[in-house]
This record gives C-alpha cells, structure tokens and sequence, in this order.
C-alpha cells in the first residue's frame, strides 16, 4: 500500500521533471540554420520606413540550396518579427535568450503557422498598427509534428546587427499627442491630489 503510493509519487514526479525539461531545454543554439529568409517592401522595394498599419512587408523563405540536411520531420513553418540589436539596447523585456522558452527576441507573429515545403513560400504581411517603431529582422521557424522548433531561417547575420530594416508608426502625431494626454492627465490626477492634501491639512489646521 504504501509502496504504491510511494511509487505513483516518484512516477508523478518523473512526469512533471521530464516535462518541465521538454519545455526549457530547447535551445536557440540547438536549431539548424536551414532556412534562407528575405525581408522586402511590397514590389521589392527597400523594406526601411515601412508603415505600421498602411505598409506591407514581403517576406519568402525556403529550405536553403546549402543546407545538407534531412527535413523529413519538417511540418509547419512559423514567420516573426524580430528586434535587430540597437533595438534591444536597455530594453530587458526584449533580450534574447538561448532558451527559446525565455527569449524576447522575436515578439510579432506574422502569417504563421504554414504548411512546410522545400520550394518554400511568400508572403504579403500588412503590418499591424501597433508594431512600434524598431529596427526590425525576419526570422523563420520550422516545427516538427510535436510543435518543437527544429530549424530556422532569418533575414539578418547570426549577430543580428546586418541588413535590419525600420518600421515606423504611421505618423508622428499620434504618438505625440497619445504622450501629451498622458502627461496631462497625470497631471490633473496629481493636482487634484495636491488640492485634496492641501485642503485635509489646512482644514485640520484650522481646527486645532
Ligand atoms: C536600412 O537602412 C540602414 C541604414 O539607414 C541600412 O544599414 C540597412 O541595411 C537598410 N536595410 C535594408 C534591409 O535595406
């Protein structure tokens, strides 16, 4: 009796490690570069200045000519913008991890899950409104049935510092006036709290 409760524990146990190892272990490091990725304006132009919310992004990948490898486990190829390094800089909630679990590399999905094939395939991406303005790559992800990331692609060096491309925000007013309402109305919350100290203190000043 007890032996078996001792053994469903170690077996749960077991489990729960071997899980939690599954999900943490696959390392970046660990994914064969046999992807090549491009990164274009739409009609082949220059992919710098892109809009967010009015421009297009062109983006084709396939199984690179050089990569000798077997992509029989290849299913599902899923497409990510991805910050290029100067727009990492200070910024925690954007660094990239070698464990693919805990890397902020790659924050914006586009197009993607799509079905693997060797010729490889495009894509026309209108890129959404609220994309911030960044220095930008595209990387690609290859899935096995199981839903692992096994290989990759991208569009920039492996030091993720060459042909980068900005996007911007569809115009400069919007963000400048979304700061000039919050500074105001931060402002209105701590002068309404200044008066309200003000008076609570004058009053009680009165009356002692
Ligand atoms: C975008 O412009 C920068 C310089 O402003 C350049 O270094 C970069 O390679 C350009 N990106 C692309 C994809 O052409």
């Amino acid at each position: 009796m007890d032996l078996a409760i001792l053994r469903v524990a170690s077996f749960i146990i077991v489990v729960h490690m071997s899980s939690i190892l599954a999900e943490g272990a696959t390392l970046f490091s660990e994914l064969s570069n046999s992807l090549t990725v491009s990164a274009t304006g739409a009609d082949n132009t220059s992919p710098n200045g892109t809009k967010a919310g009015a421009d297009e992004l062109f983006v084709t990948w396939a199984l690179s000519s050089a990569a000798q490898v077997d992509d029989s486990s290849y299913k599902t190829v899923e497409l990510k913008l991805c910050f290029g390094v100067p727009s990492q800089i200070d910024r925690p909630w954007r660094k990239t991890n070698n464990v693919l679990s805990k890397d902020k590399t790659c924050g914006f999905n586009i197009g993607s899950p799509q079905p693997y094939n060797r010729a490889g395939n495009t894509i026309n991406w209108l890129v959404r409104k609220e994309i911030p303005f960044a220095h930008y790559f595209v990387r690609a992800y290859v899935l096995d049935s199981a839903g692992e990331k096994v290989a990759y692609g991208q569009s920039s060096n492996a030091q993720r510092t060459s042909n980068l491309f900005r996007i911007e925000a569809i115009s400069g007013r919007h963000a400048s006036i979304d700061i000039a309402a919050a500074v105001f109305s931060a402002f209105s919350v701590i002068s309404l709290l200044g008066f309200f100290f003000y008076e609570k203190t004058s009053t009680r000043g009165r009356k002692a």
